[in-house]
């Protein structure tokens, strides 16, 4: 039930302060024990390569998770499509470990790659929304989001749930493995964080619904860029505004821009530039300059701590590796008003289905 929502997407943008604090809440003790099964941690260590397959919005959260894993649990993590790892699978690792990352649980590009893994008798985690879907059953170990239903077909409390999960999973990792970047990283601190700031910006959505009515409303195309993890928050931000606006937007890395895709960029282009990683910072602005010289209409989107007085959105500072959870929701608000602005039913878009059950 959407209750006093227009639409489910905007319900669902609006639960993700609760969603970090159920995860929170189910995964740390008060002591800040984690609670995650010894055997998934102890398979998981015992394996010299993390491999995440998934599909759409769940890859971008495998993305963040890669950046997790290698930074707080020191283990190597690739990141594969699904549909492509299904029929060109890369060469494993002698002691590969696969993680499933699925809201609906039920994607069939997903669920061909996790009966090849079984039938080589490797061992898989699946995380996923919904509890005894068929990637939860076939899979060795599950763990669950515990967001709620998600029903707008555009994915967005999944996301932040699944790199919230992968953040507190990549934290008890770490900590077994004695690395001294999982014990410096209070995990339920920096999500209690994060929670806080996702509701700061949920309740600024007015400033975000002008922005977008001046920015997307007749547009063909647009970009989103950003480098390192900045890249794979604009990766989702794209998918989340072409998906339900059906402006054609890409998610680029801004230093790859230059060498082909800046000859897109005409009088009025909307790029939008998400900046919350400290190193690049100043790369990711100059390239946005690039852009502005050719006449692209820029919109900063910034961490607070590395934001100009100019910067049209201003995000709250959180932990560095955790700063897609608050920079996606402005992203997510842009594609929920861009197409409601440009009237389109922004819970059923065309030619798309809650969960892709065909290969
Ligand atoms: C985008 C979206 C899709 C899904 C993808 C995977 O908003 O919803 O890209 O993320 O189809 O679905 P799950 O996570 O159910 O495997």
């Amino acid at each position: 039930d959407k209750g006093a929502y227009p639409y489910y997407m905007l319900k669902e943008i609006d639960e993700q302060p609760g969603v970090m604090r159920t995860l929170i809440k189910h995964y740390i003790a008060e002591d800040g024990t984690i609670k995650i099964d010894d055997d998934i941690l102890q398979s998981l260590h015992q394996s010299d390569r993390i491999y995440i397959v998934a599909a759409g919005t769940s890859y971008h959260a495998g993305l963040v998770g890669k950046e997790l894993l290698e930074k707080i649990a020191k283990i190597p993590t690739e990141v594969h499509v699904a549909s492509e790892f299904g029929y060109n699978p890369p060469l494993l690792s002698a002691k590969p470990f696969f993680i499933f990352l699925t809201q609906s649980g039920e994607t069939a590009d997903s669920r061909q790659v996790l009966a090849q893994v079984n039938e080589q008798g490797y061992q898989s985690l699946t995380i996923t929304n919904v509890e005894n879907s068929t990637l939860s059953r076939e899979a060795t170990y599950t763990l669950l989001l515990y967001a709620g239903p998600e029903i707008a077909v555009a994915s967005t409390k999944a996301y932040t749930g699944q790199i919230a999960l992968e953040a507190i999973l990549a934290k008890s990792l770490g900590e077994l493995r004695h690395i001294e970047a999982a014990a410096d990283f209070d995990v339920a601190k920096e999500l209690t964080k994060v929670a806080n700031g996702e509701q700061e910006l949920v309740d600024e959505k007015k400033e975000i619904e002008k922005i977008a009515a001046a920015l997307l409303p007749t547009t063909r195309n647009a970009f989103y860029i950003g480098r390192s993890i900045d890249y794979d928050i604009v990766q989702e931000a794209a998918l989340k505004l072409k998906e339900v606006s059906y402006i054609q937007t890409e998610g680029f890395a801004s230093g790859e821009l230059k060498h082909g895709t800046i000859s897109l960029i005409e009088k009025g282009t909307p790029v939008l530039a998400v900046i919350t990683d400290k190193n690049t910072a100043k790369h990711t602005r100059s390239n946005a300059q690039e852009v502005m010289a050719r006449g692209a209409n820029v919109v900063f989107i910034a961490s607070r701590s590395l934001a100009n007085d100019s910067d049209q959105i201003v995000l709250p500072d959180v932990h560095p590796l955790l700063t897609p959870l608050v920079a996606i929701v402005p992203c997510q608000l842009m594609a929920y008003y861009a197409s409601l602005q440009r009237g389109y039913d922004v819970d059923k878009p065309r030619n798309l289905a809650k969960s892709v059950t065909v290969e």
